[in-house]
Protein backbone atom coordinates (compact mmCIF):
# COMPACT_ATOMS: atom_id res chain seq x y z
CA UNK A 1 0.00 0.00 0.00
CA UNK A 2 2.11 2.42 1.07
CA UNK A 3 0.86 5.71 0.21
CA UNK A 4 -2.71 5.05 0.71
CA UNK A 5 -5.66 5.19 3.42
CA UNK A 6 -6.90 2.02 5.03
CA UNK A 7 -10.99 2.58 5.95
CA UNK A 8 -12.04 -0.01 9.15
CA UNK A 9 -15.63 -0.38 8.52
CA UNK A 10 -18.00 -0.31 11.34
CA UNK A 11 -20.92 -0.81 9.59
CA UNK A 12 -21.81 2.32 8.64
CA UNK A 13 -23.99 3.94 6.00
CA UNK A 14 -21.58 6.51 4.73
CA UNK A 15 -18.45 4.16 4.67
CA UNK A 16 -18.44 3.78 1.21
CA UNK A 17 -18.99 7.75 0.99
CA UNK A 18 -15.54 8.50 2.90
CA UNK A 19 -13.74 6.22 0.21
CA UNK A 20 -15.47 7.94 -2.45
CA UNK A 21 -14.40 11.39 -1.20
CA UNK A 22 -10.44 10.04 -0.57
CA UNK A 23 -10.19 8.99 -3.97
CA UNK A 24 -11.90 11.72 -5.36
CA UNK A 25 -8.81 13.79 -2.90
CA UNK A 26 -6.40 11.30 -5.39
CA UNK A 27 -5.46 9.09 -2.81
CA UNK A 28 -6.13 5.78 -3.07
CA UNK A 29 -8.01 3.72 -0.04
CA UNK A 30 -9.84 0.53 0.49
CA UNK A 31 -12.28 -0.35 2.88
CA UNK A 32 -12.21 -3.29 5.19
CA UNK A 33 -14.17 -4.86 7.91
CA UNK A 34 -12.99 -3.35 11.24
CA UNK A 35 -12.00 -7.13 12.94
CA UNK A 36 -9.24 -7.69 10.18
CA UNK A 37 -6.37 -8.41 12.08
CA UNK A 38 -3.70 -5.92 13.77
CA UNK A 39 -0.72 -7.66 11.37
CA UNK A 40 -2.53 -7.30 7.96
CA UNK A 41 -2.83 -3.42 8.59
CA UNK A 42 0.93 -3.70 9.67
CA UNK A 43 1.19 -5.74 6.22
CA UNK A 44 -0.25 -2.84 4.26
CA UNK A 45 1.57 -0.26 5.95
CA UNK A 46 -1.35 2.74 5.58
CA UNK A 47 -0.31 6.70 5.68
CA UNK A 48 -3.82 6.53 7.52
CA UNK A 49 -6.93 5.14 9.09
CA UNK A 50 -9.99 5.83 9.28
CA UNK A 51 -13.07 4.52 11.68
CA UNK A 52 -15.99 4.82 9.85
CA UNK A 53 -19.17 5.09 11.69
CA UNK A 54 -21.61 3.07 12.54
CA UNK A 55 -25.07 1.96 13.78
CA UNK A 56 -24.25 0.34 17.09
CA UNK A 57 -23.27 1.70 20.88
CA UNK A 58 -19.97 1.38 21.91
CA UNK A 59 -20.84 -0.37 25.49
CA UNK A 60 -23.34 -2.45 24.07
CA UNK A 61 -21.81 -6.49 24.52
CA UNK A 62 -21.81 -7.12 20.68
CA UNK A 63 -20.64 -3.84 19.27
CA UNK A 64 -17.91 -4.12 16.78
CA UNK A 65 -14.67 -2.90 18.47
CA UNK A 66 -11.14 -3.29 17.77
CA UNK A 67 -7.55 -3.54 20.04
CA UNK A 68 -6.59 -0.43 21.73
CA UNK A 69 -3.32 -1.65 20.04
CA UNK A 70 -3.54 0.32 16.82
CA UNK A 71 -2.96 3.14 18.63
CA UNK A 72 0.81 1.83 19.15
CA UNK A 73 0.99 1.95 15.43
CA UNK A 74 1.53 5.61 15.54
CA UNK A 75 -0.13 5.96 12.23
CA UNK A 76 -2.28 8.95 11.99
CA UNK A 77 -6.19 7.84 13.09
CA UNK A 78 -9.43 9.77 11.74
CA UNK A 79 -12.60 8.67 14.17
CA UNK A 80 -15.96 9.18 12.08
CA UNK A 81 -18.85 9.37 14.20
CA UNK A 82 -19.12 5.99 16.06
CA UNK A 83 -14.98 6.13 14.95
CA UNK A 84 -14.93 8.61 17.22
CA UNK A 85 -16.60 7.49 20.08
CA UNK A 86 -14.50 4.07 19.09
CA UNK A 87 -11.14 6.42 19.95
CA UNK A 88 -13.17 8.10 23.27
CA UNK A 89 -13.93 4.60 25.02
CA UNK A 90 -10.59 2.80 23.94
CA UNK A 91 -8.59 5.43 25.39
CA UNK A 92 -10.78 6.11 28.64
CA UNK A 93 -13.07 8.84 27.48
CA UNK A 94 -16.59 8.57 28.06
CA UNK A 95 -19.87 7.95 25.93
CA UNK A 96 -22.94 8.80 26.86
CA UNK A 97 -26.16 6.90 25.81
CA UNK A 98 -28.49 8.73 24.68
CA UNK A 99 -31.82 8.62 24.18
CA UNK A 100 -31.63 11.54 21.96
CA UNK A 101 -30.76 11.64 17.57
CA UNK A 102 -29.10 14.80 16.92
CA UNK A 103 -30.07 14.12 12.97
CA UNK A 104 -29.74 17.23 10.52
CA UNK A 105 -27.92 20.45 9.67
CA UNK A 106 -25.66 22.00 12.24
CA UNK A 107 -23.47 24.84 12.65
CA UNK A 108 -20.00 24.16 14.00
CA UNK A 109 -18.41 26.79 15.98
CA UNK A 110 -14.31 26.05 15.88
CA UNK A 111 -12.67 26.49 19.46
CA UNK A 112 -9.15 25.83 18.46
CA UNK A 113 -6.68 25.67 15.89
CA UNK A 114 -6.60 22.13 14.55
CA UNK A 115 -4.74 21.02 11.37
CA UNK A 116 -7.53 18.73 10.89
CA UNK A 117 -9.73 22.30 10.40
CA UNK A 118 -7.70 24.29 9.31
CA UNK A 119 -9.30 26.41 6.91
CA UNK A 120 -12.95 25.89 7.95
CA UNK A 121 -14.63 28.51 8.66
CA UNK A 122 -16.65 29.15 11.87
CA UNK A 123 -19.95 28.78 11.54
CA UNK A 124 -19.73 26.20 8.70
CA UNK A 125 -22.41 24.28 7.86
CA UNK A 126 -22.24 20.29 8.83
CA UNK A 127 -24.35 17.09 8.88
CA UNK A 128 -24.80 14.86 12.01
CA UNK A 129 -26.35 11.53 12.38
CA UNK A 130 -26.08 9.97 15.74
CA UNK A 131 -27.60 9.26 19.03
CA UNK A 132 -24.30 8.35 21.38
CA UNK A 133 -22.35 11.22 22.19
CA UNK A 134 -18.60 11.36 23.71
CA UNK A 135 -19.20 13.13 27.17
CA UNK A 136 -15.88 12.75 28.79
CA UNK A 137 -12.50 13.32 26.42
CA UNK A 138 -9.71 10.69 27.00
CA UNK A 139 -6.83 11.60 28.56
CA UNK A 140 -4.69 14.45 27.28
CA UNK A 141 -7.23 15.05 24.49
CA UNK A 142 -8.99 18.68 23.42
CA UNK A 143 -11.76 19.58 21.96
CA UNK A 144 -11.52 21.75 18.58
CA UNK A 145 -15.25 22.18 18.12
CA UNK A 146 -18.74 22.11 19.33
CA UNK A 147 -22.51 22.43 17.98
CA UNK A 148 -25.41 23.68 19.35
CA UNK A 149 -26.03 20.00 20.84
CA UNK A 150 -22.77 18.76 20.84
CA UNK A 151 -20.38 19.82 23.58
CA UNK A 152 -17.87 17.71 21.36
CA UNK A 153 -17.95 18.24 17.70
CA UNK A 154 -14.67 16.86 16.80
CA UNK A 155 -11.70 16.45 19.34
CA UNK A 156 -7.63 15.00 18.80
CA UNK A 157 -4.70 14.33 20.50
CA UNK A 158 -1.15 14.33 18.64
CA UNK A 159 -2.69 12.57 15.39
CA UNK A 160 -5.34 10.99 16.62
CA UNK A 161 -8.63 13.01 15.49
CA UNK A 162 -12.27 12.40 16.18
CA UNK A 163 -14.66 14.08 14.31
CA UNK A 164 -19.09 13.73 15.91
CA UNK A 165 -20.58 14.57 12.06
CA UNK A 166 -20.19 13.10 9.06
CA UNK A 167 -17.58 15.23 6.79
CA UNK A 168 -18.30 12.50 3.68
CA UNK A 169 -21.76 13.79 3.15
CA UNK A 170 -22.10 16.62 0.85
CA UNK A 171 -24.06 18.24 3.39
CA UNK A 172 -21.09 19.03 4.92
CA UNK A 173 -20.34 21.76 3.00
CA UNK A 174 -16.24 21.81 4.27
CA UNK A 175 -15.96 18.03 4.57
CA UNK A 176 -13.45 17.66 1.76
CA UNK A 177 -11.51 20.21 2.86
CA UNK A 178 -11.07 18.16 6.08
CA UNK A 179 -10.56 14.86 4.13
CA UNK A 180 -8.22 16.96 2.36
CA UNK A 181 -6.20 18.39 5.49
CA UNK A 182 -6.03 14.75 7.08
CA UNK A 183 -4.73 13.10 3.75
CA UNK A 184 -1.92 15.84 2.51
CA UNK A 185 -1.06 17.88 5.85
CA UNK A 186 -1.15 14.90 8.42
CA UNK A 187 -0.98 11.60 7.03
CA UNK A 188 1.64 13.31 4.36
CA UNK A 189 -0.02 11.36 1.57
CA UNK A 190 0.62 12.27 -2.18
CA UNK A 191 -1.58 12.57 -5.17
CA UNK A 192 -1.24 9.13 -6.62
CA UNK A 193 -5.00 7.69 -7.40
CA UNK A 194 -5.60 9.01 -11.58
CA UNK A 195 -7.36 8.37 -14.07
CA UNK A 196 -4.33 8.06 -16.45
CA UNK A 197 -2.14 5.62 -13.98
CA UNK A 198 -5.18 3.65 -13.10
CA UNK A 199 -5.24 2.43 -16.97
CA UNK A 200 -1.59 2.56 -16.66
CA UNK A 201 -1.78 0.01 -13.37
CA UNK A 202 -4.79 -2.12 -15.04
CA UNK A 203 -3.44 -2.77 -18.17
CA UNK A 204 0.00 -3.96 -16.77
CA UNK A 205 -1.52 -6.41 -14.29
CA UNK A 206 -3.82 -7.60 -16.64
CA UNK A 207 -0.47 -8.03 -18.87
CA UNK A 208 1.51 -9.82 -16.10
CA UNK A 209 -1.54 -12.08 -15.10
CA UNK A 210 -2.80 -12.91 -18.42
CA UNK A 211 1.08 -13.68 -19.97
CA UNK A 212 0.70 -15.67 -23.21
CA UNK A 213 -3.31 -16.96 -22.31
CA UNK A 214 -6.31 -16.18 -23.77
CA UNK A 215 -9.12 -14.10 -22.14
CA UNK A 216 -12.62 -14.50 -22.49
CA UNK A 217 -15.49 -11.89 -21.38
CA UNK A 218 -18.90 -11.71 -21.73
CA UNK A 219 -19.52 -8.24 -23.02
CA UNK A 220 -23.40 -7.11 -22.61
CA UNK A 221 -22.54 -3.30 -23.70
CA UNK A 222 -23.29 -1.83 -20.70
CA UNK A 223 -20.63 1.01 -19.02
CA UNK A 224 -18.71 -1.89 -17.19
CA UNK A 225 -18.35 -4.61 -19.23
CA UNK A 226 -17.98 -2.00 -22.47
CA UNK A 227 -15.03 -0.32 -21.07
CA UNK A 228 -13.89 -3.33 -19.30
CA UNK A 229 -13.44 -4.94 -22.65
CA UNK A 230 -11.82 -1.97 -24.47
CA UNK A 231 -9.14 -1.91 -21.78
CA UNK A 232 -8.28 -5.69 -21.84
CA UNK A 233 -7.75 -5.35 -26.02
CA UNK A 234 -5.87 -2.74 -25.70
CA UNK A 235 -3.58 -4.81 -23.18
CA UNK A 236 -4.03 -7.81 -25.00
CA UNK A 237 -4.54 -7.70 -27.94
CA UNK A 238 -5.17 -11.20 -30.19
CA UNK A 239 -6.16 -13.21 -27.01
CA UNK A 240 -8.91 -10.90 -25.96
CA UNK A 241 -11.66 -13.22 -26.42
CA UNK A 242 -15.29 -11.17 -26.43
CA UNK A 243 -18.75 -13.09 -26.67
CA UNK A 244 -22.09 -10.97 -26.47
CA UNK A 245 -24.79 -13.33 -25.83
CA UNK A 246 -28.45 -12.31 -27.18
CA UNK A 247 -30.58 -13.79 -24.29
CA UNK A 248 -33.28 -12.48 -26.85
CA UNK A 249 -34.29 -10.21 -23.95
CA UNK A 250 -33.01 -7.68 -25.03
CA UNK A 251 -35.10 -4.46 -25.86
CA UNK A 252 -35.75 -2.61 -29.38
CA UNK A 253 -33.19 -2.57 -31.67
CA UNK A 254 -30.49 -3.17 -28.94
CA UNK A 255 -28.42 -6.26 -30.50
CA UNK A 256 -27.82 -4.57 -33.25
CA UNK A 257 -26.64 -1.07 -31.36
CA UNK A 258 -24.80 -3.20 -29.35
CA UNK A 259 -22.91 -4.74 -32.16
CA UNK A 260 -22.24 -1.47 -33.77
CA UNK A 261 -20.65 0.11 -30.67
CA UNK A 262 -18.64 -2.61 -29.88
CA UNK A 263 -17.29 -3.47 -33.48
CA UNK A 264 -18.20 -0.29 -35.55
CA UNK A 265 -17.51 2.67 -33.00
CA UNK A 266 -14.85 0.81 -30.76
CA UNK A 267 -13.27 -1.41 -33.50
CA UNK A 268 -13.64 -4.56 -30.82
CA UNK A 269 -13.51 -7.65 -32.24
CA UNK A 270 -16.42 -9.81 -30.49
CA UNK A 271 -17.88 -12.83 -31.52
CA UNK A 272 -21.56 -12.62 -31.77
CA UNK A 273 -23.96 -15.31 -30.14
CA UNK A 274 -27.70 -15.73 -31.01
CA UNK A 275 -29.02 -18.10 -28.31
CA UNK A 276 -32.55 -15.97 -27.94
CA UNK A 277 -34.54 -19.71 -28.78
CA UNK A 278 -32.27 -21.25 -26.24
CA UNK A 279 -33.45 -18.66 -23.27
CA UNK A 280 -37.11 -18.62 -24.57
CA UNK A 281 -37.61 -22.37 -24.78
CA UNK A 282 -36.06 -22.91 -21.28
CA UNK A 283 -38.83 -19.84 -19.85
CA UNK A 284 -41.79 -21.59 -21.40
CA UNK A 285 -44.66 -21.79 -18.88
CA UNK A 286 -42.60 -20.18 -15.90
CA UNK A 287 -44.23 -17.83 -13.95
CA UNK A 288 -42.11 -16.75 -10.56
CA UNK A 289 -40.10 -14.17 -10.45
CA UNK A 290 -36.98 -16.09 -8.86
CA UNK A 291 -37.22 -19.15 -11.30
CA UNK A 292 -37.30 -16.81 -14.32
CA UNK A 293 -33.73 -15.09 -12.63
CA UNK A 294 -32.27 -18.33 -12.27
CA UNK A 295 -32.93 -20.29 -15.53
CA UNK A 296 -31.32 -16.93 -17.34
CA UNK A 297 -28.47 -16.79 -14.86
CA UNK A 298 -28.10 -20.93 -15.56
CA UNK A 299 -28.54 -20.69 -19.06
CA UNK A 300 -26.02 -17.48 -19.74
CA UNK A 301 -23.28 -19.33 -17.70
CA UNK A 302 -23.86 -22.86 -19.72
CA UNK A 303 -23.70 -21.11 -22.80
CA UNK A 304 -20.82 -18.89 -21.76
CA UNK A 305 -18.56 -21.69 -20.48
CA UNK A 306 -18.84 -23.32 -24.31
CA UNK A 307 -16.55 -20.97 -25.44
CA UNK A 308 -13.81 -21.06 -22.39
CA UNK A 309 -11.10 -23.84 -22.84
CA UNK A 310 -8.80 -25.34 -20.48
CA UNK A 311 -5.91 -22.82 -20.19
CA UNK A 312 -8.56 -19.40 -20.63
CA UNK A 313 -8.72 -16.90 -18.38
CA UNK A 314 -12.19 -15.59 -17.45
CA UNK A 315 -12.38 -11.61 -17.10
CA UNK A 316 -15.83 -10.04 -15.39
CA UNK A 317 -16.11 -6.40 -14.01
CA UNK A 318 -17.43 -6.73 -10.94
CA UNK A 319 -16.86 -3.29 -9.29
CA UNK A 320 -15.86 -2.62 -5.88
CA UNK A 321 -19.32 -2.52 -4.07
CA UNK A 322 -19.69 -5.98 -5.01
CA UNK A 323 -16.73 -6.77 -2.89
CA UNK A 324 -16.98 -4.43 -0.10
CA UNK A 325 -20.49 -6.25 0.06
CA UNK A 326 -18.77 -9.47 -0.06
CA UNK A 327 -16.38 -8.88 2.40
CA UNK A 328 -18.43 -6.85 4.47
CA UNK A 329 -18.71 -7.04 8.79
CA UNK A 330 -22.64 -8.14 8.07
CA UNK A 331 -21.60 -11.14 5.76
CA UNK A 332 -22.25 -11.51 2.31
CA UNK A 333 -25.53 -9.66 1.47
CA UNK A 334 -27.87 -11.13 -1.36
CA UNK A 335 -26.95 -8.49 -4.12
CA UNK A 336 -27.92 -10.04 -7.17
CA UNK A 337 -24.63 -9.16 -9.49
CA UNK A 338 -22.75 -10.44 -6.77
CA UNK A 339 -24.01 -13.62 -7.02
CA UNK A 340 -24.24 -13.93 -10.99
CA UNK A 341 -20.72 -12.96 -10.16
CA UNK A 342 -19.76 -15.83 -7.70
CA UNK A 343 -21.05 -19.35 -9.10
CA UNK A 344 -19.68 -21.95 -8.70
CA UNK A 345 -18.32 -22.71 -11.80
CA UNK A 346 -16.44 -18.90 -11.45
CA UNK A 347 -15.68 -19.82 -8.22
CA UNK A 348 -13.82 -22.68 -8.68
CA UNK A 349 -11.59 -20.85 -11.51
CA UNK A 350 -11.02 -18.11 -8.73
CA UNK A 351 -9.57 -20.79 -6.66
CA UNK A 352 -7.29 -21.22 -9.37
CA UNK A 353 -6.13 -18.03 -10.12
CA UNK A 354 -8.16 -17.86 -13.41
CA UNK A 355 -9.79 -15.12 -13.04
CA UNK A 356 -9.17 -11.50 -13.43
CA UNK A 357 -11.67 -8.01 -12.13
CA UNK A 358 -9.88 -5.22 -13.39
CA UNK A 359 -12.53 -2.89 -12.09
CA UNK A 360 -12.42 -4.70 -8.39
CA UNK A 361 -11.08 -1.91 -6.95
CA UNK A 362 -12.95 0.46 -8.51
CA UNK A 363 -16.51 2.58 -8.35
CA UNK A 364 -18.63 3.40 -11.26
CA UNK A 365 -17.93 6.89 -11.40
CA UNK A 366 -14.17 5.83 -11.49
CA UNK A 367 -14.97 3.08 -14.35
CA UNK A 368 -16.59 5.99 -16.28
CA UNK A 369 -13.45 8.07 -15.50
CA UNK A 370 -11.61 5.64 -17.35
CA UNK A 371 -13.79 5.17 -20.46
CA UNK A 372 -13.75 9.19 -21.07
CA UNK A 373 -10.07 9.04 -20.33
CA UNK A 374 -10.04 6.36 -23.32
CA UNK A 375 -12.16 8.27 -25.38
CA UNK A 376 -15.07 6.03 -25.68
CA UNK A 377 -18.05 8.35 -26.78
CA UNK A 378 -20.59 9.89 -23.80
CA UNK A 379 -23.91 7.77 -25.08
CA UNK A 380 -22.25 4.39 -24.21
CA UNK A 381 -20.81 6.12 -20.62
CA UNK A 382 -24.12 7.10 -19.94
CA UNK A 383 -25.69 4.61 -20.88
CA UNK A 384 -29.08 3.54 -18.55
CA UNK A 385 -28.70 0.79 -16.72
CA UNK A 386 -30.20 -2.97 -18.12
CA UNK A 387 -30.18 -5.93 -15.54
CA UNK A 388 -28.71 -9.15 -17.05
CA UNK A 389 -32.13 -10.96 -17.24
CA UNK A 390 -33.41 -7.82 -19.49
CA UNK A 391 -36.89 -8.03 -20.19
CA UNK A 392 -37.78 -11.49 -18.60
CA UNK A 393 -38.09 -9.26 -15.30
CA UNK A 394 -40.30 -6.33 -16.92
CA UNK A 395 -42.92 -9.14 -18.10
CA UNK A 396 -44.78 -9.94 -15.37
CA UNK A 397 -46.08 -13.75 -15.63
CA UNK A 398 -44.77 -15.61 -18.41
CA UNK A 399 -42.16 -14.46 -21.02
CA UNK A 400 -43.70 -14.88 -24.49
CA UNK A 401 -42.29 -13.30 -28.14
CA UNK A 402 -45.62 -11.67 -28.67
CA UNK A 403 -44.92 -10.13 -25.05
CA UNK A 404 -42.04 -9.54 -25.68
CA UNK A 405 -42.86 -7.67 -29.39
CA UNK A 406 -45.41 -5.46 -27.34
CA UNK A 407 -43.37 -4.45 -24.39
CA UNK A 408 -40.16 -3.48 -26.79
CA UNK A 409 -42.54 -0.76 -28.81
CA UNK A 410 -43.45 0.82 -25.76
CA UNK A 411 -39.99 0.81 -23.74
CA UNK A 412 -38.52 1.96 -27.33
CA UNK A 413 -41.29 5.24 -26.99
CA UNK A 414 -39.95 5.70 -23.23
CA UNK A 415 -37.01 5.91 -23.56
CA UNK A 416 -36.97 8.46 -26.97
CA UNK A 417 -39.35 10.80 -25.44
CA UNK A 418 -36.98 10.89 -22.16
CA UNK A 419 -33.98 11.18 -24.43
CA UNK A 420 -35.54 13.97 -26.36
CA UNK A 421 -37.10 15.85 -23.18
CA UNK A 422 -34.83 15.52 -20.14
CA UNK A 423 -31.10 15.72 -18.98
CA UNK A 424 -30.51 11.74 -19.36
CA UNK A 425 -27.32 12.25 -16.69
CA UNK A 426 -30.45 13.07 -13.98
CA UNK A 427 -32.30 10.07 -14.82
CA UNK A 428 -31.20 6.43 -13.50
CA UNK A 429 -33.52 4.29 -15.53
CA UNK A 430 -36.66 4.77 -17.33
CA UNK A 431 -38.84 1.90 -19.24
CA UNK A 432 -41.89 0.09 -19.25
CA UNK A 433 -43.42 -2.88 -17.71
CA UNK A 434 -45.85 -5.05 -19.55
CA UNK A 435 -48.45 -6.00 -16.49
CA UNK A 436 -50.29 -9.24 -16.56
CA UNK A 437 -53.36 -7.46 -16.38
CA UNK A 438 -56.26 -6.68 -19.51
CA UNK A 439 -58.27 -3.58 -19.44
CA UNK A 440 -61.55 -2.26 -20.81
CA UNK A 441 -61.07 0.69 -23.41
CA UNK A 442 -62.80 2.34 -25.92
CA UNK A 443 -61.34 3.26 -29.12
CA UNK A 444 -63.18 5.15 -32.17
CA UNK A 445 -66.50 4.03 -31.18
CA UNK A 446 -65.63 0.26 -30.06
CA UNK A 447 -64.99 -1.18 -27.12
CA UNK A 448 -61.45 -2.67 -26.39
CA UNK A 449 -60.29 -5.11 -24.12
CA UNK A 450 -56.09 -4.59 -23.95
CA UNK A 451 -52.77 -5.08 -22.35
CA UNK A 452 -51.69 -2.47 -19.66
CA UNK A 453 -47.97 -0.92 -19.57
CA UNK A 454 -46.57 0.94 -16.42
CA UNK A 455 -43.92 3.31 -17.50
CA UNK A 456 -40.90 3.51 -14.67
CA UNK A 457 -38.97 6.28 -14.47
CA UNK A 458 -36.56 7.17 -11.74
CA UNK A 459 -33.22 8.75 -10.19
CA UNK A 460 -30.68 7.15 -8.22
CA UNK A 461 -27.33 7.59 -7.82
CA UNK A 462 -26.47 3.73 -7.30
CA UNK A 463 -29.24 1.85 -7.48
CA UNK A 464 -29.88 1.00 -4.02
CA UNK A 465 -31.87 3.38 -3.34
CA UNK A 466 -34.52 5.61 -5.73
CA UNK A 467 -37.32 7.54 -6.20
CA UNK A 468 -39.48 8.08 -9.05
CA UNK A 469 -39.40 11.19 -11.31
CA UNK A 470 -41.87 14.30 -11.17
CA UNK A 471 -42.31 14.16 -14.84
CA UNK A 472 -43.84 17.06 -15.97
CA UNK A 473 -47.13 16.34 -17.18
CA UNK A 474 -46.85 17.01 -20.69
CA UNK A 475 -44.11 14.83 -21.28
CA UNK A 476 -46.28 11.94 -19.43
CA UNK A 477 -48.86 12.80 -21.86
CA UNK A 478 -46.72 12.41 -25.24
CA UNK A 479 -45.31 9.07 -23.52
CA UNK A 480 -49.00 7.74 -22.77
CA UNK A 481 -50.50 9.28 -25.91
CA UNK A 482 -48.11 7.68 -28.28
CA UNK A 483 -48.08 4.25 -26.59
CA UNK A 484 -52.00 4.30 -26.95
CA UNK A 485 -51.44 4.94 -30.43
CA UNK A 486 -48.56 3.21 -31.73
CA UNK A 487 -48.56 0.18 -29.68
CA UNK A 488 -51.94 -1.52 -31.14
CA UNK A 489 -51.70 -4.18 -28.06
CA UNK A 490 -51.86 -1.68 -25.25
CA UNK A 491 -55.09 0.74 -24.18
CA UNK A 492 -53.83 1.86 -20.95
CA UNK A 493 -50.55 3.81 -19.14
CA UNK A 494 -50.03 3.85 -15.93
CA UNK A 495 -47.02 5.81 -14.19
CA UNK A 496 -45.25 3.98 -11.40
CA UNK A 497 -44.94 6.64 -8.32
CA UNK A 498 -43.05 4.18 -5.90
CA UNK A 499 -40.04 5.05 -4.11
CA UNK A 500 -37.23 2.18 -3.19
CA UNK A 501 -37.46 1.35 -0.65
CA UNK A 502 -39.79 -0.20 -0.22
CA UNK A 503 -40.48 -0.97 -3.63
CA UNK A 504 -37.63 -2.31 -6.06
CA UNK A 505 -36.61 -0.07 -9.44
CA UNK A 506 -37.64 -3.57 -11.21
CA UNK A 507 -40.97 -4.93 -11.61
CA UNK A 508 -39.57 -8.49 -10.66
P1 LIG B 1 -33.81 -3.40 -8.11
O1 LIG B 1 -34.90 -3.87 -8.99
O2 LIG B 1 -33.27 -4.49 -7.21
O3 LIG B 1 -32.60 -3.02 -9.07
O4 LIG B 1 -34.17 -2.16 -7.34
C1 LIG B 1 -31.48 -2.25 -8.73
C2 LIG B 1 -30.65 -2.04 -9.95
O5 LIG B 1 -30.07 -3.29 -10.36
C3 LIG B 1 -30.50 -3.64 -11.66
N1 LIG B 1 -30.77 -5.07 -11.64
C4 LIG B 1 -29.94 -6.00 -12.14
N2 LIG B 1 -28.76 -5.88 -12.77
N3 LIG B 1 -28.63 -8.20 -13.02
C5 LIG B 1 -28.12 -6.98 -13.22
O6 LIG B 1 -27.05 -6.88 -13.82
C6 LIG B 1 -29.82 -8.42 -12.39
O7 LIG B 1 -30.27 -9.54 -12.23
C7 LIG B 1 -30.49 -7.24 -11.93
N4 LIG B 1 -31.67 -7.05 -11.28
C8 LIG B 1 -31.81 -5.71 -11.12
C9 LIG B 1 -31.75 -2.80 -11.91
O8 LIG B 1 -31.99 -2.57 -13.28
C10 LIG B 1 -31.43 -1.54 -11.15
O9 LIG B 1 -30.60 -0.68 -11.88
Amino acid sequence: MGNNILILDFGGQYTFLIARRIREAGVYCEILPYNIPLSEIIKMNPKGIIFSGGPSSVYENNAPKISKEIFNLKIPILGICYGMQMIAYLLGGKVLKSDKREYGFNRIKILKNSILLSGVKDNSKIWMSHQDVVEKLPEGFEITSVTEYSKIASFEKGNIYGVQFHPEVSHTIEGMKIFKNFLFKICGCEKNWETKKIIEKIISDVQDKAKDSRVVTAVSGGVDSTIMAYLLYKALGKNFYGIFINNGLLRLGEEEEVLHNLKNRLGLPVKYINASNIFLKKLKGVIDPERKRRIIGDTFVEIFFKEFKKGDLLAQGTLYPDVIESVSVFGPSSKIKTHHNRVKKILDLMAKGRVIEPFKFLFKDEVRAIGKSLGIPDDIIYRMPFPGPGLAVRILGEVTKEKLRILRQADAIVREEIKNNCDIKKIWQAFAVLLPVKAVGVMGDARTYKNVVAVRIVESKDGMTADWVRLKYEILNKISNRIINEVQEINRVVYDISSKPPSTIEWE
